[in-house]
């Protein structure tokens, strides 16, 4: 059966250039930098600046919308080095990056609960937030401390204290208003996920907004993962669109 995947609330005509949004599972630091008999942080690093290189590159590519799963709400049982190594890895790219970001039209959204994340690192996601809420050439959203099922979860929690406060009614939720309670309320939903290093699995990356997605799996691992690596699985995931839209008509 084929489905008008225009027609799904959220989710932009696919077939519109330069509007594609592509959500990434970044993994394979940690192998990667085992494979060299180097410290986990060593894979993290590079990439960060596996990130910076694609969100470069996302006007050439035709992406729009970049969503990137950078530490979930299972992370945290890593060790506290690998943890703080990360959290600090994180605070660094805002620093670091805030000036080409603005200068080159990113708009940096993070998603995935941030209250659990230290003060300080909160307080430089709402300054680059606000710093780049004008900008719409790409939009990179970074998951931190972020889970599907959590996300699920906050956004029934809102829903129902929304209902006890009379602004909401049960018979008034329908898919369109459970994906505006949601963190990504503001994003259209992902054409593509992408995971990176041979693993298989979802692992509670946007398990409601994916619903409709297409899913590519790839061997290379993220530090080893290049614009060329997106461009080839762009030209793949083009073909079964048009293919799709064959069927269709
Ligand atoms: C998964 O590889 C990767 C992570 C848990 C961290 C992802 C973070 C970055 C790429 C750093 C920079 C990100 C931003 C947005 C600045 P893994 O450690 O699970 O690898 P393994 O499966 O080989 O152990």
């Amino acid at each position: 059966m084929m489905f008008d995947k225009s027609a799904q609330p959220g989710r932009e005509d696919p077939a519109t250039p330069g509007a594609l949004h592509v959500a990434v599972i970044m993994d394979g630091n940690g192998r990667w930098a085992q494979n060299r008999g180097w410290p986990r942080l060593v894979g993290h690093r590079k990439g960060a600046e596996r990130v910076r290189k694609l969100v470069e590159a996302c006007p050439d590519l035709g992406i729009r919308y970049l969503t990137l799963y950078a530490f979930s709400t299972e992370n945290w049982k890593r060790s506290t080095e690998e943890v703080l190594g990360l959290m600090t890895l994180f605070a660094r790219y805002i620093r670091r990056e805030a000036d080409r970001m603005k200068r080159e039209g990113v708009r940096l959204r993070f998603i995935g609960d941030r209250t659990r994340l230290d003060d300080d690192l909160q307080a430089l996601i709402r300054w680059i937030e606000a710093e780049t809420a004008e900008n719409d050439r790409v939009h990179l959203s970074v998951a931190l401390n972020y889970g599907g099922r959590d996300e699920i979860v906050r956004a029934t929690r809102a829903m129902v204290q929304d209902v006890a406060a009379g602004t909401l009614s049960a018979e008034q939720i329908s898919d369109a208003t459970i994906s505006r309670y949601l963190d990504t309320r503001d994003l259209p939903d992902p054409d593509l996920v992408v995971r990176t290093s041979g693993e298989t699995r979802v692992s509670n990356f946007l398990l409601w907004q994916a619903a409709y997605a297409e899913y590519v799996f790839t061997p290379t691992l993220w530090p080893d993962f290049t614009p060329a690596t997106m461009g080839t699985i762009l030209k793949d995931f083009a073909v079964r669109e048009r293919r799709f839209g064959g069927v269709k008509t």
